[in-house]
């Protein structure tokens, strides 16, 4: 197969290098493509255009296949531990039990915040998004953590990244309990990770949450399935804000604003609204997928659709499972997710979906888990970044230790006014 690529303007033809990943993926490399020709490309949403080389997850969205570090996501249904999996995403392979112990441990010791961290929870209304008050308390948790600011080595990055990733939880956690106006709930040594979370999210100085077996797996996978997803919004917003290296809970704090968004983690709380609106009987899955086809209307269905799989996003099939098995074990069940599947069975035999290739997403499942769960809607997306932030620290450090890294500086077409003189305001019309 040639390694070169040809491109002919007017009357000059150039050459460009063709590089190509371990999956066979192939990329013409154009660093040299203004130099060489005066021209740049243009790529709007970057649909055509890869940003860098990375090492920590593969998706082949054609076949519906994702991979953190080689390893298959389906198999870690069968050994939900979201600990092990933000080392593997990080570090590049899976722990040994001595160093899975020791960055379990950091997890568990540095779960607590700086007690002059909660006055600040007390500065946002109650009724604040708890995705505003996640990014303005990383960047301040920086601030109690000066040690951020000049990661040079791996031991410190690894103590930096285990405290964000064990911090995070008491942070959304607080966020919570402030928009219910409850006490905030000290994390307890003794809890693992998920239990530890949910514990502060929902004990009661009287009662202590119990996190069951069921419920830990299902949060610890759903954890797993959003840890990481290559250079999606949220995660290259982490890489461009880190390429002018700013220290990584900053970056990691503008992940969680891009994250923010409807089109992006933001889809999950939009899902449940549609699945409840459904349930309401404001609609029924019919009407509402006719809807989502209409040219003129506004209305998507949600959690379907995405710019990479082309395919069944393979996480919607493993949280599709893991929703039945919690609802089961639970004893209980969910209309939400009968509509769901019923949505799904309507829009899979539709070929409006058929022929754009719109299939169930990671949003489309998650929020019935975590709505078992007993986390609140509002919460979805806290719960995404929860699960993202691996990735992020991940593509953070990956860009950080990349020798070579410039500050990302995309250009543009300008479309604007040509050369205009100033007019004083006395003389405007
Ligand atoms: C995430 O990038 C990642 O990896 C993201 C993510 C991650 O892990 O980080 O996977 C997480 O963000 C998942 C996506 C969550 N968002 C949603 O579920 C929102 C609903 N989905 C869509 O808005 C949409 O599918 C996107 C944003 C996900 C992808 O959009 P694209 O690739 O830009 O596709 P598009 O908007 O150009 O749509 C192509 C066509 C259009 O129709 P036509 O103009 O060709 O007639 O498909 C239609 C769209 O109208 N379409 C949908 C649709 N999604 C696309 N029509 C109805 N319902 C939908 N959900």
């Amino acid at each position: 197969m040639p390694q070169t690529a040809r491109l002919t303007i007017g009357k000059t033809e150039y050459e460009f290098p063709i590089v190509e990943g371990t999956e066979g993926e192939r990329a013409i490399d154009i660093e040299r493509l203004r130099a060489q020709t005066g021209l740049i490309t243009l790529d709007p949403g970057y649909g055509n255009t890869g940003s860098c080389e990375s090492a920590i997850t593969f998706i082949d969205g054609e076949q519906g296949i994702l991979r953190y570090r080689g390893i298959p996501i389906e198999q870690f249904e069968q050994h939900p531990n979201f600990g092990e999996v933000a080392w593997l995403l990080i570090f590049g392979r899976l722990p040994t039990e001595e160093e899975y112990t020791s960055f379990s441990t950091d997890l568990t010791e540095h779960a607590n915040i700086d007690e002059a961290m909660k006055h600040h929870f007390e500065g946002f209304p109650r009724s604040a998004p708890p995705m505003a008050i996640l990014s303005a308390m990383i960047n301040a948790l920086s601030c109690f953590h000066p040690e951020v600011f000049t990661l040079e080595d791996p031991d410190h990055f690894q103590m930096a990244a285990a405290r964000l990733i064990s911090k995070i939880r008491t942070i959304a956690a607080y966020a919570y309990r402030r928009s219910r106006g409850m006490s905030y709930i000290y994390p307890k040594p003794g809890l693992r990770y998920v239990p530890n979370f949910l514990h502060m999210m929902f004990s009661q100085p009287y009662q202590e949450y119990v996190c069951k077996d069921a419920v830990w797996d299902a949060l610890n996978l759903v954890l797993i399935l959003h840890a990481d997803h290559e250079q999606n919004c949220s995660t290259s917003t982490v890489r461009m804000v880190g390429s002018s290296q700013a220290n990584l809970f900053a970056s990691c704090a503008a992940g969680v604003c891009a994250l923010w968004g409807p089109l992006h983690g933001g889809a999950n709380v939009e899902v449940l609204q549609m699945l409840e609106a459904i349930h309401q009987g404001n609609t029924t899955p019919e009407e509402f997928v006719r809807l989502a086809k209409q040219e003129d209307s506004k209305a998507r269905l949600m959690g379907f659709g995405h710019r990479v799989y082309k395919n069944f996003d393979p996480r919607a099939k493993v949280l599709g499972r893991i929703a039945e098995r919690l609802l089961a074990g639970m004893g209980t069940n969910d209309p939400l997710l009968e509509i769901a599947r019923k949505l799904e069975e309507i829009a899979l035999s539709d070929s409006y979906f058929i022929d754009r290739k719109l299939y169930p997403n990671v949003d489309f499942y998650s929020g019935i888990i975590l709505r078992a769960i007993g986390i609140p809607t509002n919460m979805f997306t806290v719960m995404f970044a929860i699960g993202r932030l691996p990735g992020w620290i991940a593509h953070w450090w990956e860009q950080n230790e990349t020798p070579g890294t410039k500050i990302a500086r995309p250009r543009q077409i300008y479309t604007g006014n040509g050369a205009t003189d100033y007019v004083p305001m006395n003389v405007r019309s």
